[in-house]
């Protein structure tokens, strides 16, 4: 067991290894992480150079996110990054070129980008994605991945079911429907065959990692930093709250009136940030503030009756930008969500009976057509287009 003074000396060293030395490796090109080698040889590639619009010598910046003040040491603390895996530009850079890379798939049709699309807050429009022969659906909703790095170990897939962000991303590559790499095709080792076969892998892991060795780790851990990197903080929702976060105030200034929201968008701040006990819908009790990623203790939402699997959430950053909504997608707008919480919420064994069945009993918050319009304005005060616009998150391929 860990002692609690372990714990605070784990908890700090995470905070000086992102305020710190994220700053650092801006200044000096890398060189925190224990298996990479710091000194980068390659500049150009007539491989990376043919195939992609990369620049080897100007890289996006990833690894020192420039995050708001109300991303404090509480938001810090929920980190995900490994501490032998601090954000490298290199290796994100070819997290970049694997996420959007076709080649992925069995018949070099679908990308990570095809399912987690940049301008949908990297959520798939679709109810359901199409998978690599083109005739088959996945059976579950794509999940948007912005603030993926505010989730606690063990909580990646809507069941969770995936321990990092690292072991979730071998499974659409070895998926009979997503990405077709299955073992009876030689599973991840023909992946690796293929890519070393390439005219730009091997000079992209040579820049990234100071080899030309390709692994099914290597692999991880650039999909991994990648999308670490894909940090929602400038919605509507973070400019106003920026100037109102106290770090000493009742709540962090969270119930405060936010500067230029309608009055309907600050009604729906109010209710999905008070409790039930409160006069309102006790949304942020799970999805919570300023990630808007789902509390690490919450349980299921009661969705079907006698429900056992635990379910997460992506953030719900830019959640209005999806087209479909749940596990299953089963709803088609963010009214009928509101209308799930309103009126439908279902006892089961998964449910979070704390937040959502007091005393036993399903909640039902009779809110009025107002109240439910108005948590739908305030949904959407939650989209980002720095996210889904930003360069350094697009497809770095030659069309
Ligand atoms: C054919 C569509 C498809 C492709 C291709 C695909 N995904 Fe996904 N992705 C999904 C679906 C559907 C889910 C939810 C699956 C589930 O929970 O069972 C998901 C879930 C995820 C999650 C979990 C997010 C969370 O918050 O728990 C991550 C991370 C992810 N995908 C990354 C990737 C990466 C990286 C690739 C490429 C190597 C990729 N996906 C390829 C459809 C796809
Ligand atoms: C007990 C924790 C909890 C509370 C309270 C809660 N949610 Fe959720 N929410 C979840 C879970 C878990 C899911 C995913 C459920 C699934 O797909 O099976 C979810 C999913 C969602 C989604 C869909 C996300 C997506 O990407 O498809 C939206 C939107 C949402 N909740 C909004 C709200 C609003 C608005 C409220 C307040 C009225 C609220 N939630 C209250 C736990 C909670």
């Amino acid at each position: 067991m860990r002692s609690i003074q372990q714990d605070i000396i784990q908890k700090t060293l995470t905070q000086l290894t992102w305020m710190a030395l994220s700053a650092f490796l801006v200044g000096c090109g890398g060189g925190s992480s224990s298996s990479t080698p710091t000194n980068t040889t390659i500049t150009t590639s007539a491989g990376i150079s043919e195939y992609t619009t990369l620049s080897l010598t100007n890289l996006s910046n990833y690894a020192a996110p420039v995050l708001p003040v109300y991303y404090d040491e509480t938001t810090v603390a929920l980190d995900n990054t490994p501490s032998n895996s601090a954000v490298r530009n290199q290796i994100a850079t070819l997290g970049r070129v694997l996420f959007y890379d076709k080649r992925l798939s069995i018949n070099d049709t679908i990308s990570c980008s095809s399912c987690h699309q940049q301008a949908s807050g990297f959520d798939d429009p679709r109810r359901f994605s199409v998978g690599f022969s083109g005739a088959t659906f996945t059976t579950a909703h794509a999940m948007r991945l912005g603030n993926i790095r505010f989730y606690q170990p063990g909580s990646m897939f809507w069941d969770k079911r995936a321990t990092s962000i690292e072991l979730q991303a071998s499974q659409p590559i070895q998926h009979p429907i997503e990405m077709g790499f299955t073992a009876g095709v030689g599973g991840i080792p023909a992946l690796i065959n293929k890519m070393n076969a390439s005219s730009y892998y091997p000079d992209l892991f040579s820049f990234a990692f100071g080899d030309a060795v390709i692994t099914e780790t290597r692999i991880q851990q650039a999909l991994g930093q990648f999308q670490r990197a894909m940090i929602s903080s400038n919605s509507r929702w973070d400019t106003a709250y920026a100037q109102v976060f106290n770090p000493n105030a009742n709540n962090r200034g969270l119930g405060t009136p936010l500067p230029g929201f309608t009055v309907q968008e600050d009604r729906g701040r109010q209710l999905f940030i008070a409790g039930p006990n409160n006069g309102g819908a006790g949304c942020s009790a799970c999805h919570q503030p300023p990630t808007f990623a789902l509390a690490a203790n919450s349980r299921s939402n009661g969705l079907d009756a006698g429900e056992t699997v635990l379910f997460k959430s992506p953030s719900l950053k830019n959640v209005a930008l999806s087209k479909a909504f749940m596990h299953d997608g089963r709803f088609a707008s963010l009214e009928e969500v509101v209308e799930h919480y309103n009126s439908g919420v279902k006892l089961g064994p998964a449910l979070d009976g704390n937040r959502l069945a007091p005393n036993g009993v399903p909640l039902r918050l009779s809110l009025s057509a107002d109240d439910k319009a108005a948590l739908v304005s305030f949904m959407k005060t939650l989209t980002d287009t720095t996210l889904t616009t930003d360069p350094k998150f697009s497809d770095p391929f030659k069309k």
